[in-house]
């Protein structure tokens, strides 16, 4: 009998340990990387200066600004963008040196972002904003729509009256958030039950991988500005998320016969309790 308690409990041990080695191995590939796995240096002399009191006052807020960006969470720093040594002490904004890339101008800013952004920038330099912007620098840049320093994760928001009636009406911005509607609704959808599967506990990272590729190649087409052509990629990566649901609702399903199956290891030992107690008191 007291064997049988012991195998229960290394059987139950085991199930937790299991857990625990997936969540290294998950912490370790997807949270602690670092961006395409180079060093980035946080702080160094640019910000050191850049906040201190000789500091130009309009240009003392975006150190502030760039704090609270996605691009910090992510280790994106100043010289990231604007080139430049964040370690050499001698670097000074009044003496270009190699490499500094300074502000650059209205025309030359897709480029700058584009470094990182790659599928991003194509599919804006083809677009109608991208060869109004190169033709005659009448088309939005990225930062006309993202911000430069105060950039923050993208939605269909970003499409508005304000904002999308700068240069024509706003009838055309319309069509394309209604275009991009449903398909954002949907990774949505999926991003709260993948988000709920992994606080229970589950397996989720090949899942949370085949969500975040589906979503960052989606987000590139609203770049086209092309309405047929977001119809279009729409129809065909509603395809991908639908085979991404169904992995999803099986790992849920998976959940509830785990959860019955502790539920019966429970009774299970609760029974073995008690008639252990019944066994020995009777000895
Ligand atoms: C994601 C890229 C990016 C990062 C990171 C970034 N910048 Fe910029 N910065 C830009 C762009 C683009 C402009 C041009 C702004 C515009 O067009 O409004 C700019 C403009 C500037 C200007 C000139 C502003 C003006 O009004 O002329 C200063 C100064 C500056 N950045 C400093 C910094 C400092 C300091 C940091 C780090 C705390 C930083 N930047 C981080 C992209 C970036
Ligand atoms: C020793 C102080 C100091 C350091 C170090 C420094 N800056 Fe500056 N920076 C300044 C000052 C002062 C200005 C404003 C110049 C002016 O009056 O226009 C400036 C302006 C800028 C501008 C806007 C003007 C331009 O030429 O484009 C950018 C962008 C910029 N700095 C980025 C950086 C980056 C990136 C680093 C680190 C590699 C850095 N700075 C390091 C003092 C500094
Ligand atoms: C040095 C590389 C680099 C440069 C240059 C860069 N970014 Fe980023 N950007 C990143 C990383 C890394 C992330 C965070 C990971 C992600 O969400 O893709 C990010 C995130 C973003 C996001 C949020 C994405 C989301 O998940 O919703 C936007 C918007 C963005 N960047 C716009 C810009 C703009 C505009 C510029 C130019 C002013 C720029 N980036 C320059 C690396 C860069
Ligand atoms: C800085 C000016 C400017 C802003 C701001 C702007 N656009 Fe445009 N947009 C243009 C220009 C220029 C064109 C292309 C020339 C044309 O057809 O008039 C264009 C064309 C378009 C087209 C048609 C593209 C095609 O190939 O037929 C769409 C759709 C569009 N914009 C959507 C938007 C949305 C959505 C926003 C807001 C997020 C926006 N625009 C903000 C300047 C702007
Ligand atoms: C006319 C406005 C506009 C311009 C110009 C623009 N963007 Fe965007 N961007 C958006 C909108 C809207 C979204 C969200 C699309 C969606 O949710 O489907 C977005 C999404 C993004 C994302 C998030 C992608 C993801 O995986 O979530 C990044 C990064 C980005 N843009 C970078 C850029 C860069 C770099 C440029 C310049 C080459 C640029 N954008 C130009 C409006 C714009």
């Amino acid at each position: 009998m007291r064997y049988m308690l012991l195998i229960l409990s290394i059987v139950i041990g085991s199930v937790s340990v299991v857990h625990a080695d997936y969540k290294d191995a998950f912490q370790k590939e997807f949270i602690d990387k670092p961006w395409a796995g180079a060093p980035i240096v946080e702080e160094g002399v640019c910000i050191e200066c850049h906040i201190s009191k000789n500091m130009k006052a309009d240009y003392l807020k975006i150190p502030q600004e760039w704090k609270m960006s996605i691009h910090y969470k992510n280790k994106v720093s100043c010289h990231n963008c604007h080139g430049g040594d964040p370690a050499d002490a001698a670097v000074s904004c009044g003496t270009p040196h190699s490499g500094f890339v300074r502000t650059p101008t209205y025309k030359d800013v897709p480029e700058m972002c584009g470094k990182c952004h790659v599928g991003i920038l194509e599919k804006y330099l083809k677009s109608g904003h991208g060869r109004a912007l190169k033709a005659a620098g009448k088309g939005p840049n990225c930062v006309t729509c993202h911000g430069a320093h105060s950039i923050q994760k993208a939605s269909i928001d970003i499409i508005n009256e304000v904002r999308c009636t700068k240069c024509h009406t706003y009838q055309r911005a319309k069509i394309m958030k209604q275009a991009l509607f449903l398909t954002e609704k949907k990774i949505g959808e999926l991003e709260d039950r993948v988000k709920e599967l992994k606080e229970q506990g589950m397996v989720v990272s090949d899942l949370e991988k085949a969500l975040f590729r589906t979503t960052a190649g989606f987000r590139t087409v609203f770049h086209s500005v092309n309405v047929d052509l977001v119809k279009e990629k729409s129809t065909l990566f509603m395809k991908d998320l639908e085979v991404i649901e169904k992995d999803i609702s099986a790992i849920t399903s998976e959940l509830g016969f785990r959860k019955n199956f502790s539920a019966f290891l429970f009774i299970l030992f609760g029974v073995f309790g008690i008639v252990y107690y019944v066994y020995t008191k009777e000895k």
